[in-house]
């Protein structure tokens, strides 16, 4: 008896397997207890073209080509850690080292992609920051002065170390926060609104300024898309 139901079993399987094969629809198949027939993908990354900033001044195409390759490997490699994650969890191998290990990585390469975006996004501006904006009224008021404002956002790119000057706007009070993120992940404010993203790992300005990171940053201020940033407040 215990036989006869398991091929029963057998045939009903072998039955909804080729019936996926052959792409009949859910409704011409048993529904109850049965997994979905297709499930959507979820989305993946695509990188960003930022071409366009080829040829602005300060930086060479030699640096931003190489930058823009760098970047499109923390896109590849954002899917391919979600991808890896998903056949694991598929496995039922969540609870071993090699899954814990590709979720701290996660973080890491989803904001290294995120970060590099932001930043070629406020980059290849020609206009100075409108003294009449938002922005500029807030930035005077949450640091004494434009100019304050600069000091500290520049102070904050010289510190010694690889990673990211982000201004930031706290939503909750709206108070704007110039932050160290060391490497792509460390010390983003929860929840705030980055406005302002300057990359200051060493490949962002070895090509063209060797160890002269202010000369880098110099040439990054000049060209800060302050349109873009407006909007991002
Ligand atoms: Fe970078």
């Amino acid at each position: 008896m215990k036989q006869t139901a398991s091929v029963a079993c057998y045939f009903l399987l072998l039955a909804l397997s080729s019936g996926a094969a052959s792409g009949l629809t859910n409704q011409a198949m048993p529904t109850a207890h049965t997994a979905p027939q297709s499930l959507p993908l979820p989305p993946t990354y695509v990188a960003l073209d930022f071409g366009h900033l080829v040829g602005i001044p300060g930086f060479s195409a030699t640096l931003l080509s190489n930058h823009f390759k760098l970047y499109q490997g923390y896109v590849n490699n954002v899917n391919t850690l979600l991808a890896e994650q998903r056949e694991l969890l598929k496995a039922g191998q969540q609870a071993t080292p090699v899954y814990a290990e590709l979720k701290r990585r996660l973080g890491w390469e989803f904001n290294g992609m995120r970060l590099h975006e932001l930043y070629f996004g406020n980059m290849g501006g020609t206009t100075p920051i409108n003294t009449n904006s938002a922005l500029y009224t807030a930035l005077v008021r949450d640091f004494g002065s434009f100019e304050q404002w600069k000091n500290d956002f520049l102070a904050t790119g010289r510190m010694r170390g690889i990673g990211w000057a982000v201004l930031y706007k706290d939503p909750v009070t709206g108070r704007l926060l110039n932050m160290w993120i060391n490497e792509h992940e460390a010390n983003h404010p929860a929840g705030a609104v980055p406005l302002l993203v300057m990359d200051v790992f060493e490949h962002a300005f070895m090509t063209d300024y060797q160890l002269d990171r202010a000369s880098y940053l110099d040439a990054f201020f000049k060209t800060i898309n302050w349109p873009v940033v407006e909007s991002r407040f």
